[in-house]
């Protein structure tokens, strides 16, 4: 049955979960107070870069299923579900900013007309649930009721409309079992196990994950660098654990760690959580930890090859956090960036769609046309967002118009063999045994060439 439902906030949750509830048929208002991000809209311009979601959107803004507003009154006016989906960013000590959740509470409780389902697909702290309903029961006009279901969000960015279409469960967590049942039934459609619960389980679950996710990453990066030390290669490693099934293979690339709009935010979150109950939660710290350590440890790499990196320009290809989307939202190319310019480096810069969100960020990167721009006299090219066009390389002309011809290959995306054939001195993460295998007139050449400079740079 066509349903009315509301989502507020026009972010990369709200804009798919919105296309996505008009793809199965219902009525949805998109409800977003940015007069920048809805003028956008209102011009067909979508303020995310997400794939499928342009097609979708333009197919239900055509066809009338989808409206934007930033009117409260006219955006729930006569809708029966209310999906929260605001942004939940971290503060200074990691517990999450709920004021975008207040507010848009606070907005639904002051505009609703009618008996509306409170959903909240934000990522937030357990007891958040009973925090949005005591700021409806505060700030409510009307005696219609109001209850509030769990309904936390589990898409991939640069993969979201194909999540959110195909998921692989849905939880729903309410005190109220009627209300959680009637947002269980939106969600029949697709076809996936679907999880009852109360509230705060749902609340916990979803920073699990996300820890869970992120600590998977922080281990394999932990076994890359005993790899390096021990000259073997992470990537067969991470193989033969992933074929175990106990294991699983997913989220066990080594590499520059997590970064984006949810994982870091998500772990300190839990760990503030846990710490607020007097929990120490190690393991979690540790995550935390092994993390924050790789883009330093890359750019080691780095300044072991070139010597001094002072004066060097170095080439990044990547900047947004993964490939397919252009959120910069603790990407590593910023952690990368700002360690070489402190030492000094020149940096050129390359992706596909991100660059204008980073010029905002990093305006005293030059910016490329493309890879081959980048790479052009530089003194060596990190690899830091893994985007598909970067296999796609002609890496012989690449390595053959830089200043030295050194890769570092911060997500392990190419063949080092295939490297040192094209010209490369090659580094990856975790794969100890290329050091090994690197061709040693190209070491030797480039150890001249350092040493030349060492002696210029007495003499002048
Ligand atoms: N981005 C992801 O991949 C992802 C995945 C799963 C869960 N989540 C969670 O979903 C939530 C939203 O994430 P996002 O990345 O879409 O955020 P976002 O920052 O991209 O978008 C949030 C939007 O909400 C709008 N907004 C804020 N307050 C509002 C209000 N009171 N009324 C109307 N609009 C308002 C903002 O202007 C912005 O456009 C977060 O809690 C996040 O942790 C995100």
């Amino acid at each position: 049955m066509v349903k009315s439902i509301s989502v507020i906030g026009a972010g990369y949750v709200g804009l798919v979960t919105a296309a996505c509830f008009a793809e199965l048929g219902h009525r949805v208002t998109l409800l977003e107070i940015d007069g920048e991000r809805l003028n956008a809209l209102e011009q067909g311009v979508l303020p995310v870069h997400e794939p499928d979601l342009p097609e979708l959107w333009q197919r239900h803004w055509a066809g009338g299923r989808l409206r934007l507003t930033s009117d409260y009154e006219q955006g729930l006016d006569g809708s029966e579900f209310v999906f929260i989906a605001v942004g939940t960013p971290s503060t200074r000590n990691g517990r999450p900013d709920l004021r975008w959740v207040r507010s848009a509470a606070r907005g639904i409780a002051e505009a609703a007309n009618g008996p509306i389902i409170v959903v909240n697909k934000s990522t937030v702290p357990v007891g958040t649930a009973d925090l949005v309903a005591g700021i409806i029961a505060r700030y409510k006009r009307s005696n219609h009721n109001f209850a509030v279901v769990s309904n936390p969000e589990f898409l991939r960015e640069g993969l979201a409309v194909f999540d959110f279409l195909h998921p692989i469960r849905v939880v729903v967590g309410s005190a109220d079992v009627n209300a959680a049942q009637a947002v269980a039934q939106l969600y029949e459609p697709l076809g996936c196990p679907i999880i009852l619960c109360d509230a705060r389980t749902a609340e916990l679950s979803k920073y699990a994950s996300n820890a869970f996710l992120a600590a998977r990453i922080s281990f394999i990066n932990e076994i890359a660098l005993l790899c390096d030390k021990l000259g073997v290669n992470v990537v067969d490693v991470a193989r033969v654990v992933g074929m175990e099934p106990r294991c699983g293979d997913g989220y066990l690339g080594a590499g520059l760690g997590w970064g984006g709009s949810c994982l870091p935010k998500d772990v300190r979150g839990l760990i503030y959580m846990a710490a607020s109950r007097g929990v120490s939660a190690p393991l979690i710290r540790s995550v935390l930890r092994v993390n924050l350590r790789q883009p330093r440890m890359v750019v080691a790499k780095l300044q072991k090859l070139l010597g001094s990196t002072k004066g060097k320009t170095v080439g990044i290809l990547g900047l947004s956090f993964k490939p397919n989307s252009d959120d910069m939202r603790e990407a590593s190319s910023l952690s990368v960036i700002s360690l070489l310019q402190e030492q000094g480096c020149r940096i050129k810069a390359y992706d596909p769609v991100a660059m204008k969100t980073a010029a905002k960020l990093m305006p005293t990167v030059t910016y490329c046309a493309d890879a081959y721009e980048v790479a052009e006299g530089s003194d060596a090219l990190i690899l830091v967002t893994e985007w598909d066009e970067f296999k796609e390389l002609d890496m012989r002309r690449i390595s053959s118009s830089m200043n030295c011809p050194i890769l570092i290959d911060g997500r392990n995306l190419y063949d080092p063999e295939q490297m040192i054939k094209a010209g490369f001195i090659y580094e990856g993460v975790g794969r100890g045994e290329i050091s090994r295998k690197q061709p040693k007139a190209a070491l030797v050449k480039h150890k001249i060439q350092l040493e030349l400079e060492a002696v210029e740079s007495i003499q002048s």
